[in-house]
């Protein structure tokens, strides 16, 4: 069986750089044979974390862990003050890397047009991108239904002239990030089956992560059903307990 995913958003978390890496380090020990483990951690954070991770590496201890970031700009260089594109992060060991997040769309303005800018530019640079998606509460009260069409609808327009590259897509319902009511396992695998049918003509088969909160308790529900190929976890991945536990329920 394909091994799963388990990616930590760790946000705008923690507040130093000394708490960022011993929370790298008791993460990065955490081990499963049948899991990918992601640590996507803020980008200031990514080069001392990728010199630790490296240092695995050289060690032959990393086996199964990547380092990534939690956005990335779409261009390249230039006067974009404030701007980390996707060749800066390749530069720090950077693979992956989280688009499109509800936040970004949220605190930071990013329009379905700005996430296809950001989605074109990472994966021409041959990077794999993490592609956020899900419907508003009030759109999940009309229904599974309601839920699909809004979830179709932002992946035509979030990967609209896109034919081949790295995705990862995330199906995290707004309402249930940070909300300690997590979208129940069944509605979670029936939209990761609608995302899969949805893009297989261009991508094959794509791999979908189910978000918002994953705990150490409720993981293995997701991650059981064959749709869903592993876990985005934010609140959990920052304490390192609860996020082995949820690795090791896998
Ligand atoms: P949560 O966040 O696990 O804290 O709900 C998930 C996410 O936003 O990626």
């Amino acid at each position: 069986m394909a091994k799963k995913l388990v990616a930590a958003n760790w946000k705008e978390n923690p507040s130093t750089k000394a708490h960022a890496l011993r929370l790298f380090k008791a993460v990065a020990e955490i081990r499963n044979p049948r899991v990918n483990v992601l640590i996507c951690v803020p980008s200031v954070f990514l080069e001392e974390i990728g010199a630790a991770y490296r240092t695995l590496r050289r060690d032959g201890q990393a086996g199964g862990l990547a380092i990534g970031a939690e956005d990335a700009f779409w261009e390249e260089r230039g006067p974009f003050t404030g701007g980390v594109g996707p060749k800066i992060l390749r530069s720090l060991g950077v693979r992956y890397v989280i688009i499109g997040h509800s936040e970004r769309r949220k605190w930071f303005g990013e329009t379905d047009a700005m996430v296809n800018l950001k989605m074109k530019r990472v994966l021409a640079d041959g990077l794999t991108a993490i592609l956020c998606v899900g419907e508003p509460r009030a759109v999940r009260r009309k229904g599974r239904r309601a839920a699909e069409e809004f979830v179709r609808s932002q992946l035509a327009k979030d990967l609209q002239h896109i034919r081949t590259g790295k995705v990862i897509v995330a199906y995290e319902p707004i309402w249930a990030i940070g909300a300690g009511r997590p979208a129940s396992p069944d509605d979670a695998a029936a939209m990761a089956c609608v995302i899969k049918k949805t893009l297989a003509g261009r991508f094959g088969n794509v791999k979908v992560l189910y978000g918002g909160s994953v705990d150490g308790v409720n993981a293995g529900d997701y991650i059981a059903s064959k749709d869903i190929d592993g876990a985005l976890v934010g609140g959990a991945s920052l304490r390192a307990g609860e996020f082995k536990k949820i690795i090791k329920s896998i």
